[in-house]
């Protein structure tokens, strides 16, 4: 199969990647804007391989996904403006990104009958209370700009598989962690603030709850639904990691042996989630994906690899790797909000 990765470049896109190059005998084709988020250096090295090529474009560009799609069997659309603090300084990018790049992506691939694959997320539900799961039958009722932006993609594939007859499935997963996360979602913001002796910023009370998985056990839940979903259907994908962010920033800072007291408090996020919690039943016994990291092996390994590759993330942290819309959005930051930037973190 020779498959078509749109933000492949990112955090989640590029472990789909390497796992894909490493796995099966698959060819890649990564198409990506190289955002902000988007760094190379997640896929170095795949050229060897002789089976993956890399196009820079973006998804709402069709002469660019015209180039990129050519003999492709598969799409499978990761790009997306994912940063919560970002879509609410700046709701444009993302409806841009995250509604006018799925709908291009799907026209390309309606008219050559592929299979499309939209990597949705666990946000477009809203948010829960102490108890009960998000079925995918719960209704719609995000609650962010992304959220929103994610949740409207949804509605339109639903619209292209009933009025096209697209070929096309959605995986909705919880709060990924793992290696090559940028460092402004709260895990590898707060385990790279420990090792540089920093604070680490925590929304709130902390106690917003977030339905953790690796994020190799995403990539994997994600070649599942490819292969053996079925058509029109939306898969929860869940590892059962329920975990406050306070619960987060102990185990990080005990497994770091750095003191509570790094931690500061800092004002909530507008609209911020409280509880998001996911039944991935459909998935586990319908297609028979099951979890493979255990929460505490998958911290260790991603700490171990922060630990390990300072110059990675220290290059992005020191804003040597910014690219122009970056500088753009830290100018408007800047302009619209005296506070220092970095408070945000994405749960
Ligand atoms: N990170 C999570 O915890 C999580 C959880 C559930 C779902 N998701 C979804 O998974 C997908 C990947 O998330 P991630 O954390 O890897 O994101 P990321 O921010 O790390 O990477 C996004 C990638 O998309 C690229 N991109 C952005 N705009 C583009 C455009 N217009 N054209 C082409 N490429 C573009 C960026 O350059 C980057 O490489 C997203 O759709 C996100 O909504 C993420």
């Amino acid at each position: 199969m020779k498959l078509l990765v749109t933000g492949g470049a990112g955090f989640i896109g590029a472990c789909f990647v390497r796992q894909t190059i490493a796995d099966t005998n698959d060819e890649v084709v990564v198409l990506d804007s190289l955002t902000y988020a988007g760094n190379l250096e997640n896929l170095a090295g795949l050229e060897e391989s002789g089976r993956f090529k890399f196009v820079r474009g973006s998804i709402c560009d069709p002469e660019a996904v015209e180039e990129a799609i050519e003999g492709c069997d598969a799409v499978l659309n990761f790009a997306a403006e994912t940063h919560v603090d970002r879509s609410i300084t700046d709701p444009g990018i993302f409806v841009e990104t995250n509604v006018q790049g799925p709908r291009v992506l799907m026209s390309a691939a309606q008219t050559r009958k592929l299979r499309y694959l939209q990597v949705s997320t666990d946000e477009v539900y809203g948010s829960l209370g102490p108890d009960g799961y998000f079925y995918e039958t719960t209704p719609l009722d995000p609650s962010s700009p992304y959220a929103a932006s994610k949740a409207s993609a949804d509605l339109l594939v639903g619209a292209y598989i009933t009025t096209f007859g697209l070929d096309a499935v959605i995986t909705r997963c919880g709060n990924n962690y793992g290696p090559y996360q940028f460092p402004e979602k709260l895990i590898p913001l707060f385990i790279t603030n420990a090792l540089e002796g920093r604070e680490l910023p925590l929304y709130g009370d902390g106690l917003n709850v977030r339905d953790w998985i690796h994020v190799e056990d995403h990539a994997r839940a994600i070649r599942t639904v490819l292969e053996k979903g079925e058509t029109g259907k939306a898969y929860n994908v869940s590892a059962g990691g329920e975990l406050n962010n306070r619960q987060i920033c102990e185990r990080i800072l005990e497994i770091l042996g750095k003191p509570w007291d790094l931690v500061r408090f800092v004002d909530d996020r507008p609209g911020h989630d409280r509880r998001y919690a996911l039944d991935a039943t459909l998935l586990r016994t319908e297609l028979g994906w099951e979890p493979q990291v255990r929460f505490d092996a998958g911290m260790q390994g991603t700490i171990d690899f922060y630990r390990d590759n300072t110059q990675w993330w220290e290059r992005i942290k020191s804003g040597e790797y910014m690219n122009y819309y970056d500088r753009m959005y830290a100018q408007r930051l800047a302009d619209s909000d005296p506070q220092p930037s970095g408070q945000g973190v994405h749960t």
